[in-house]
């Protein structure tokens, strides 16, 4: 036996009630965010096959989704349309009509504030082209022609319903513009939740699928998603123009990839800061399970972990729905 103090950690591990007893990190289905997808002109949900588990919801069917998530506990939903026609600006996004619009105004009578309502604001789903904004001559987003369609999404959303619109395209000053926008229309209640260290990534994939949505002549987002060889030094740059420009909460995008980039955001700022574990990260767990070389529940709960182990406080994640059903049942 050593004659030195032993350190001895092991202590603390030796029950599963001392181990909850002195966790550091905490997951409550509170700090989490469903993405649903809504799809215009459907009688029945459809399957996504790259996002197993994950539907393409009539109005209807999101409807009793969303009620459902509120009972367990979930702590937001996210909106994305799926248009059945789309035009070179995404004015499916926009219009009054407009599925997003539609659905925003059915959940917000249906659930009040037991949840809060969020609406991604972006125009990927609803351009014929598939880019995130609207095309100059020569094929390359417009920044400052996409920030006038950004404005009108974001009231439209606003009045339908939504409490915090989520700007997703990565155009300079999106923010700033969609905060004038709805403070003129009277909306100053309204948050926003800014995509601010967007990447790049591959993991958008399952996405793609879910929203029906590919690039016309197989380009990619590069011209203004962050390149991921560039780490925190360009992600604060980008975190605080937009807290500049009045962002309520930022947002990292990937999040397991990203992990240095959560906490470098959560050091720099004293804002709320959410992650979204993308469809790419949860379709990996659920392949790898399904094929049986992975522990599913360990496995998402382990990652689901590590993103607020590294910093954010709200994580949105497809697996919502099945951590709140696993915790209300713990
Ligand atoms: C863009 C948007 C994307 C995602 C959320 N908003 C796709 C993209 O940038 O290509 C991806 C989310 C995911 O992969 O789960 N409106």
């Amino acid at each position: 036996m050593a004659t030195f103090p032993v350190q001895r950690p092991r202590r603390l591990r030796a029950s599963a009630a001392l181990r909850d007893l002195v966790a550091e990190t905490r997951l409550e289905p509170r700090q989490l965010v469903a993405p649903l997808f809504v799809r215009e002109g459907i009688d029945v949900p459809q399957p996504i096959a790259s996002l197993p588990g994950v539907l393409q919801h009539t109005r209807a069917s999101l409807l009793a989704e969303v009620r459902e998530l509120a009972d367990l506990g979930v702590g937001a939903v996210i909106l994305f349309g799926v248009p059945s026609t789309k035009d070179s600006i995404g004015s499916g996004a926009f219009d009054p009509e407009g599925i997003v619009q539609l659905a925003l105004g059915e959940i917000r009578e249906a659930v009040g504030d037991r949840l809060v309502v969020m609406a991604d604001l972006c125009v990927d789903e609803y351009t014929d082209h598939g880019h995130c904004g609207v095309l100059d001559g020569r094929g390359s987003v417009d920044n400052d022609r996409t920030l006038d369609v950004y404005a009108k999404i974001a009231v439209a959303q606003a009045r339908a319903g939504a409490q915090v619109v989520a700007p997703s395209g990565m155009m300079d000053g999106q923010v700033g513009v969609i905060r004038q926008a709805l403070d003129g229309a009277g909306f100053h209640d309204v948050a926003i939740l800014a995509y601010s260290a967007k990447y790049a990534s591959g993991l958008y994939g399952p996405f793609r699928d879910a929203v029906d949505c590919a690039i016309v002549g197989g380009g990619d987002r590069k011209g203004y998603q962050q390149d991921w060889r560039n780490g925190s030094r360009e992600a604060l740059r980008e975190v605080f123009a937009d807290l500049d420009q009045g962002a309520d909460m930022v947002m990292v995008k990937p999040a397991l990839s990203y992990l240095d980039v959560i906490a470098a955001v959560r050091a720099a700022v004293d804002v709320p800061v959410a992650a979204y574990h993308v469809s790419g990260e949860y379709s990996m767990i659920k392949a790898a399970a399904k094929n049986g070389w992975i522990d599913h529940d360990a496995v998402a709960t382990e990652q689901l972990t590590a993103i607020r182990r590294a910093g954010a406080d709200v994580i949105l994640t497809y697996f919502a729905r099945w951590y709140a059903e696993r915790y209300a049942a713990s």
